[in-house]
């Protein structure tokens, strides 16, 4: 095969209102032209290129190296930004072309395309559907006969014209040697700019074959231009994940409150309750009831595990872990096996060994903690002495008493216990009992 995608990223955006460039702009959890990347690598092209707006540093640091960029110098209409890409192409065929403001592409629809392309013998092809609302689009204007013979944008259109329920989806593929032969020659529209969807009135006055793909679900060509149909193409996305888990056997009572971004894995067995967002690369084992009103971010989660209106993130959480209600796991945790951490407990930068219990009111930061250790009510590692962040280090089956403080740098010993109340400013050594303020030993 011997085509190329291009993918037209250098539109201003302008009807987002927003400071972000538009392509950059999240969708269940990725930025928009993410999706559109991830359906142009499925495909069978060998090449990829990005047109990108003449500032965009902050594009290209999302998309990293993996495919080409061209800039297109100034936004003066689509066809003008697949010029632009030209100098990239010497030597392909065809030429695919995506927007990437619409992102929830299936990757057969991009297979279907280049099918009918091939079999067609079509100069171009294109993907168009038949929409509810075709509000802002251009319509695929076809003769008595049913074939294309012009595409009329919103601002061009008569009112019969603006009645067409059929739009073009911005997604095309065309015959390289045709395509740059006729690009140049484009008109510019009323609106200043040079639309790409002129080509089609210039095949159809060149007697060249042109072939549609038509989608069966409108939402799959969904074009993202302001923050209403961001929010749209949010909705849909969701409902479709929710869904999929749910036909694999995870329990969702109530999948209207369930946010699970496009990256997280669940495991059969689970429970998500109401309320609840499983966020970035988070990955959730078999049997576990998360929830309600939880919030998971790039954490994996054991099998067996139970989380309670609490916020886990950036963490590890093992095998039968129970956290909650109202707790906060944070900034590269690792809870081992058994672990309880019950409610407002907030634990950052920490590992906890096995069976340990740390259930009530308690502040555990850099910190490393044994096996077995109970951890007492209104316990604090003072791990911050306005400079640095300093070290706690508990030994297994160690007794740590309500309300104790722990100033850091700090070694608890194995099997030691501290008195309710306890100040401890220096090492406690292996099965000594400290108490008092500041702790000594207790003979
Ligand atoms: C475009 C189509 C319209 C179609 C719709 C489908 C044109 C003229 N119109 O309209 O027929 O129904 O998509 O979603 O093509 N871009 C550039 N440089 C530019 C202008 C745009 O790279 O100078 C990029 C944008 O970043 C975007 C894509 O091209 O990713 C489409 O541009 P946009 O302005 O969103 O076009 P629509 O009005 O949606
Ligand atoms: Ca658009």
């Amino acid at each position: 095969m011997n085509e190329a995608v291009v993918i037209l990223a250098a539109g201003k955006g302008t009807r987002m209102q927003s400071c972000l460039p538009k392509v950059l702009h999240q969708l269940c959890g990725k930025p928009i032209i993410s999706y559109v990347l991830e359906v142009a690598k499925a495909s069978e092209a060998t090449e990829i290129i990005v047109v990108l707006p003449k500032e965009n540093q902050e594009i290209k640091d999302v998309i990293g190296s993996s495919v080409s960029y061209c800039t297109q110098e100034k936004a003066l209409g689509t066809a003008d930004a697949l010029l632009s890409a030209q100098s990239l192409l010497k030597g392909y065929n065809d030429v695919i072309v995506l927007s990437g403001d619409v992102p929830l592409v299936p990757a057969d629809l991009l297979s279907s395309l280049i099918t009918k392309h091939h079999e067609t013998n079509s100069s171009i092809t294109l993907v168009t559907a038949d929409v509810k609302n075709p509000d802002g689009l251009g319509r695929v204007i076809r003769n008595n006969n049913g074939s294309m013979s012009t595409i009329v944008e919103q601002i061009d259109a008569t009112g019969d014209e603006l009645a067409i329920g059929e739009i073009n989806a911005g997604i095309y593929m065309f015959e390289a040697s045709w395509l740059w032969n006729s690009l140049p020659k484009l008109p510019r529209a009323k609106s200043g700019e040079v639309y790409l969807t002129s080509l089609i009135h210039s095949a159809a006055l060149d007697n060249k074959d042109m072939a549609t793909v038509k989608v069966n679900e409108e939402y799959e060509v969904l074009g993202i231009n302001n923050q209403i149909q961001l929010s749209i193409a949010e909705n849909y996305m969701r409902e479709k994940i929710n869904m999929k888990f749910m036909l694999n056997g995870v329990t969702i009572p109530d999948p209207k409150t369930v946010y699970i971004d496009t990256d997280v894995a669940i495991s059969t067995g689970t429970i998500i309750k109401p309320n609840t967002h499983l966020l970035g690369k988070s990955i959730i084992a078999g049997r576990s009831e998360i929830g309600p009103n939880t919030v998971v971010r790039n954490t994996t989660v054991g099998i067996q595990c139970k989380i309670e209106s609490s916020y886990v993130f950036d963490s590890h959480i093992g095998n039968g872990v129970s956290i909650g209600p109202f707790s906060n796991v944070r900034s590269n945790t690792t809870l081992a096996k058994g672990v309880r951490v019950g409610n407002f407990v907030e634990i950052k930068n920490s590992k906890v060994a096995e069976n340990t219990r740390i259930l009530h009111h308690s502040y555990i930061g850099d910190a490393e903690i044994g096996k077995n250790v109970n951890i007492g009510a209104g316990t604090i590692t003072c791990n911050f002495d306005g400079v640095t962040k300093n070290y706690t280090k508990i030994g297994d089956e160690a007794f740590i008493g309500s309300n104790t403080m722990m100033v850091a740098p700090l070694k608890i010993g194995i099997g030691a216990k501290t008195g309710a109340g306890s100040v401890i400013t220096s090492d406690v050594p292996d099965g000594a009992t400290v108490i008092g303020v500041p702790a000594r030993i207790k003979t």
